[in-house]
């Protein structure tokens, strides 16, 4: 079977989209390409870093597009595409139902807490860590997770603890999330599930 077709939908900075594209340059995404970069917002920067690896890009701008209309355009160039695997990486939209029903299986998120604490509706970006900072736990980390229609709540792939230190602000804890957890266990994660769906 060939490789996996990837779609990485994004909603800013694209750090955890760089981390795949390093990935895959470096050899270590072997069962799978990422072939389409999705945007929510013109401004997103990892459609910059995308057109620097000459991926194809498309923008569904939320600030024009109602949910349905952006999911429904989405839906269309994912299929068009053969895209095998959705690779949700700081996609600030919750996706509908529907949306999941139809790509069942084939989506996963980047999660930057330890599921199923700090997760959930309004939970995301450096409210989550705002909020691990303000309960004081000493150990938070990420989750790369299956979605499915219940928000944070799909079968978990995989996690990494990362150490809360004295000091931390949101910033600075997000910061050591990412370099020392998603950045490691999300092009992992990738590879793992695309070997999976190869079979
Ligand atoms: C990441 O920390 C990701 O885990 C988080 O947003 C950030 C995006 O950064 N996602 C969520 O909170 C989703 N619930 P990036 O654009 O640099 O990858």
């Amino acid at each position: 079977m060939d490789k996996i077709g990837i779609a990485v939908l994004c909603s800013g900075g694209g750090t955890n989209l760089q981390a795949i594209l390093g990935a895959a340059e470096a050899g270590l995404l072997p069962d799978g390409e990422i072939v389409l970069v999705v945007a929510d917002s013109p401004s997103a920067y990892a459609l910059t870093r995308a057109a620097r690896y000459g991926i194809e890009t498309a923008v569904f701008d939320r600030a024009l597009l109602a949910r349905g209309e952006r999911e429904q355009r989405i839906a269309e160039l994912l299929t068009e595409r053969k895209i095998g695997l959705v690779v949700l990486a700081g996609f600030m939209t919750v996706l509908s139902a529907a949306f999941v029903k139809r790509f069942e299986g084939r989506i996963i998120n980047v999660h930057p807490a330890l599921i199923p604490s700090f997760c959930g509706v309004g939970m995301y970006g450096l409210h989550v860590h705002e909020a691990v900072l303000a309960r004081g736990v000493k150990v938070t980390g990420a989750t790369v997770h299956y979605v499915t229609e219940e928000c944070d709540g799909g079968p978990i792939i995989a996690q990494k603890a990362v150490e809360v230190k004295a000091g931390d602000t949101p910033e600075t804890l997000q910061k050591r999330v990412m370099r020392e957890a998603e950045w490691v266990i999300l092009p992992e994660s990738v590879e793992a599930v695309c070997k999976k769906l190869r079979g």
